[in-house]
């Protein structure tokens, strides 16, 4: 675990960008304010993302303390939470908001593009991508629902009882978490597409209220994407793979 607080250090050269959003999660929004990529490139170093944006250490911190500022106590609360009670949570928000919107998106999608895509022809191309993260994102969280957070639930049940854990046909849990990460990556740079094709959601002059309510649901859909992605990378990931050595360690 990463031992450096944003909070107490003005040395920000050891700090990765996840390391904020991981001991602030509303530091989400700041980081998507400046259009810093902190899901995907995570594990970038704070400061060249910083010096990039042309943002100030100080100019940095001084957001930071405003995003501080407005925090609830039950989001901090995420890096403490018991793993099963935080897949739980994923599946119950995340997983549940993905699958519901899935379908609404693509219906409407079809109907711009049944509309305007003879005008607006990025819109074809935005409707097949969208497809393309539509059928991966189920199989992916399938793959999570099925596989993963039941391997996760094992280890804390072999926690609990003071066990090893037998290892299974994955292996160690870092093959699947390392699957599971690169689908994230897929995912992400697919609605980062979408992000492009269409101008950072800008609307054309004569957009109807359909192709106003998709982009607003395609922005909304890839900022949860993001969230999504945090909690397992940044959370859930590290904290099942350390509690997998430790198990292997002190059962040896
Ligand atoms: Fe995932």
């Amino acid at each position: 675990m990463n031992t450096l607080s944003v909070k107490s250090t003005n040395d920000f050269s050891q700090l990765k960008v996840k390391d904020v959003v991981t001991e602030n999660f509303h530091a989400v929004e700041l980081f998507e304010k400046l259009g810093i990529d902190f899901c995907c490139n995570g594990n970038r170093p704070l400061q060249e993302a910083l010096k990039e944006k042309q943002i100030s250490n100080n100019k940095f911190l001084e957001e930071l303390n405003k995003v501080n500022q407005s925090i609830s106590s039950e989001s901090q609360r995420y890096s403490e939470w018991d793993l099963n009670f935080l897949t739980q949570y994923i599946v119950n928000n995340h997983h549940a908001y993905v699958k519901k919107a899935i379908p609404e998106i693509t219906a409407h999608l079809m109907k711009v593009n049944h509309a305007h895509g003879k005008k607006y022809s990025y819109i074809a191309e935005v409707q097949n991508t969208f497809a393309l993260v539509a059928e991966e994102m189920m199989s992916h969280m399938m793959k999570e629902e099925r596989i993963l957070f039941p391997i996760i639930k094992y280890l804390t049940e072999s926690q609990r009882f003071n066990e090893k854990p037998k290892t299974g046909g994955y292996g160690t849990i870092k093959n699947p978490i390392r699957q599971m990460e690169a689908e994230h990556v897929s995912a992400g740079s697919a609605m980062e597409k979408i992000r492009a094709l269409t101008n950072n959601y800008t609307l054309p002059a004569d957009a109807c209220t359909t192709f106003q309510v998709t982009y607003k649901e395609l922005d909304e859909f890839e900022k949860d994407l993001h969230k999504h992605v945090h909690l397992e990378n940044n959370i859930l990931f590290p904290r099942a793979i350390e509690l997998e050595e430790n198990l292997m360690n002190e059962n040896k």
